[in-house]
């Protein structure tokens, strides 16, 4: 590995027009450099070197990039030795580093836990199935509880034997280290009397699987009434388990959560396990803490409709409903079912069929943030200073959600159901948002703005779907403000300017006009704009296709046909637009995005349906894959939205 601080040196030295014109014969054209394209056949010279911005690209096969990634592509060789071939230029010399002993060390450390943790999963299972001590004591609990054998077997339980160290004397036995028995935490190592203990000596076993169907902790559940035994102990955070981060049964549930779009959410290992015994599939649990936003990130991969499913104790719920606003900004559907008195999921589900569960479920779903309403008036009843804690309450579950008109939606309810006006509702929530905005603002400023909405890319197969009203907006940036810095970073060298921000997005993110006159006058702008704004509409205005001349007139000219948003940006005069220019054009170009990626997800949906329908041998690859797009498109609009909305507000 090349180490870093050499690469930056690299980069810093290759001047693209330096390493260029020893390949390719270059004339100076204004600011940049011209020639023939080294990728493609031509007599006319399409290709520029512009360095300025450090780059190549040719206009007319549309190859393009920096220094490094011509070397890369005319000598046709890969990163690494790109690098070396431009060090050997520079005379920098290159020392290359071993992959660190450190690196390759924490693999082999995290294979090992995951050898060990199927080994002790495999034990746990042999011993319950296959051992009188098992058989009598850990599987006959299970069939008492009406788990049935084939679920027994799916979800894989086990027993762990009474022998205060089966397990570890069994693993060493077979070779394993005590090292990675004890990272797991199957093992106590107890130095003083030299005697090592099973965790989970004498208990039932659940084990927790990720999304791929790994065995990565254990839950282990006590058979004895006392109180002075903990019910369950589970497998302490280790370098494979990290309990914040998974859902018990996800794995066997996924399939059925896409199918049915919707997820639901209890709390233990025996509520997942009996409702899917009794059908209802698509179910996991927190494990009794609190909901974080990994574990709902792993949910809204495969849907964005959860259902929690609470069992009928009033102050569980109460210490539960903040977490579910994390649920809210994560622009997930949350609804609420509770269980009648003294019911848990699991003794309900044992109790009733799947169709009488279902029927249940599906009459007593409520929306949370009624349901959270509701939940706290009967506490505040008439009681003021409650009852302005339950509106502040109540805004900052509304406030998070990412949707506009879904939150205009629950500020019409909520204003109903705690007898308030709409406005005051409204002017809490954009407290809240704006205090929101400020502090993503103040973060978001510490960085340079690309990075921060240059988010994943929209895929390559999908282009042009620009609106007409919004191409001409971005023209009108682009002709108007071009040459506005909109971000600053701190050494004032990467600062970015409205013209380089918007042709950075739509050449990354292969964005096209449909109308043709802008297509040109985009096109045309990117290839002069490093030279000076005002000479590039003297030049628009001068061209010969007269379209292209009035259609610039109109958007520069004193009449200063902009749009509405346009002028009351402005606020009529030119005083500090770039301020506001800050905000505006990043949203009008994710605006455009929001909809191409709102397009793409629908297409992905109508192949998932598909594929579930046409129940191919590939079809779990092929789920899979799909799932992995649509998350990445979720994910992006997810951050589109956000940043598009809090901006809005202002
Ligand atoms: N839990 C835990 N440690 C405890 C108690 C509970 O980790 N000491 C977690 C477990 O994941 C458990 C869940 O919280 O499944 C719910 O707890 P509880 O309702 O007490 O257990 P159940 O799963 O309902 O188990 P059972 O029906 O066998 O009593
Ligand atoms: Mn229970």
């Amino acid at each position: 590995m090349i180490p870093r601080e050499t690469v930056d040196k690299i980069f810093d030295a290759a001047d693209v027009y330096d390493v260029i014109r020893d390949y390719v014969n270059l004339k100076k054209a204004g600011a940049n450099y011209k020639g023939n394209c080294p990728f493609h056949d031509e007599k006319t010279p399409s290709f520029m070197v512009s360095p300025a911005k450090g780059i190549y690209k040719c206009f007319g096969c549309g190859a393009a990039g920096n220094a490094v990634k011509f070397v890369m592509e005319h000598e046709k060789v890969s990163f690494p030795e790109a690098l070396k071939i431009l060090a050997k230029k520079y005379h920098i010399e290159v020392i290359e580093e071993e992959l660190s002993e450190e690196k390759i060390q924490e693999k082999q450390e995290r294979d090992s836990l995951f050898i060990v943790t199927e080994f002790a999963k495999n034990f746990f299972k042999k011993t319950l199935q296959s051992t009188e001590e098992g058989k009598n004591i850990g599987l006959s609990y299970f069939t008492e509880r009406g788990f049935r054998d084939d679920i027994i077997k799916k979800f894989e339980l086990g027993w762990s034997p009474k022998k205060r160290d089966a397990l570890t004397e069994s693993a060493l036995k077979s070779g394993y280290k005590l090292k990675f028995l004890e990272n797991t935490g199957l093992t106590i190592v107890k130095k003083e009397s030299n005697y090592n203990f099973d965790r989970f000596s004498e208990r039932v076993i659940f084990p927790i699987h990720t999304l791929s169907g790994k065995v990565i902790a254990f839950g282990g559940r006590t058979l004895k009434k006392d109180s002075q035994t903990a019910k369950y102990l589970n497998s302490p955070e280790s370098e494979i388990y990290h309990k914040s981060k998974i859902l018990y049964g996800i794995y066997f549930a996924k399939n059925s959560i896409v199918k049915h779009d919707k997820c639901y959410m209890v709390e233990g290992y025996t509520d997942v396990i009996s409702m899917y015994q009794s059908g209802i599939e698509n179910v996991v649990a927190s494990s009794g803490t609190a909901l974080t936003t990994d574990q709902i990130k792993l949910v809204r991969r495969f849907t964005t409709n959860l259902t929690i499913i609470f069992d009928g104790d009033p102050a569980g719920i109460k210490a539960s409903l903040r977490g579910i606003d994390l649920v809210l900004a994560e622009e997930m559907n949350v609804r609420i079912v509770t269980l009648p008195e003294g019911e848990d999921p699991d003794s309900f589900a044992r109790s009733k069929s799947t169709q009488e569960l279902e029927t249940f479920i599906n009459e007593n779903e409520k929306d949370f943030i009624e349901f959270k309403a509701k939940l706290l008036a009967e506490d505040a009843h008439n009681d003021p200073v409650k009852r302005a804690n339950l509106v502040k309450d109540i805004v900052r579950s509304v406030a998070v959600i990412p949707d506009k008109i879904l939150r205009a939606e629950y500020i019409r309810s909520t204003a109903k159901l705690l007898d308030t006006k709409e406005e005051i509702l409204y002017e809490e929530v954009r407290k809240v948002l704006r205090k929101n905005y400020d502090d993503n603002r103040k973060h978001f400023n510490q960085q340079t703005y690309r990075k921060t909405i240059q988010t994943p890319q929209i895929p390559a197969e999908i282009t042009g779907v620009f609106s007409e009203i919004n191409e001409k907006e971005i023209i009108s940036y682009l002709l108007n403000f071009g040459n506005e810095i909109i971000s600053y970073d701190e050494n004032n060298i990467a600062n970015l300017t409205v013209a380089q921000y918007i042709i950075n997005e739509i050449k990354n993110e292969h964005l096209e006009f449909n109308n043709l006159i802008y297509k040109e006058i985009f096109e045309d702008y990117e290839e002069f704009f490093s030279s000076d704004n005002e000479s590039i509409i003297d030049y628009f205005l001068k061209h010969q296709d007269e379209k292209i001349s009035s259609v610039v007139a109109e958007l520069t000219g004193p009449s200063k046909e902009l749009s509405k948003k346009l002028w009351s940006i402005l606020g009529g005069t030119t005083d500090l637009p770039g301020m506001r220019l800050y905000d505006t054009v990043p949203e009008a170009i994710d605006k455009f995005k929001l909809k191409i990626v709102q397009i793409k997800i629908k297409e992905v949906d109508k192949k998932i349906i598909k594929i579930y329908e046409q129940e191919s041998e590939e079809q779990e690859k092929k789920l899979e894959e799909l799932r992995q797009e649509k998350l990445k498109l979720n994910d992006f609009k997810i951050k589109l939205t956000n940043f598009t909305d809090k901006s809005a507000l202002l």
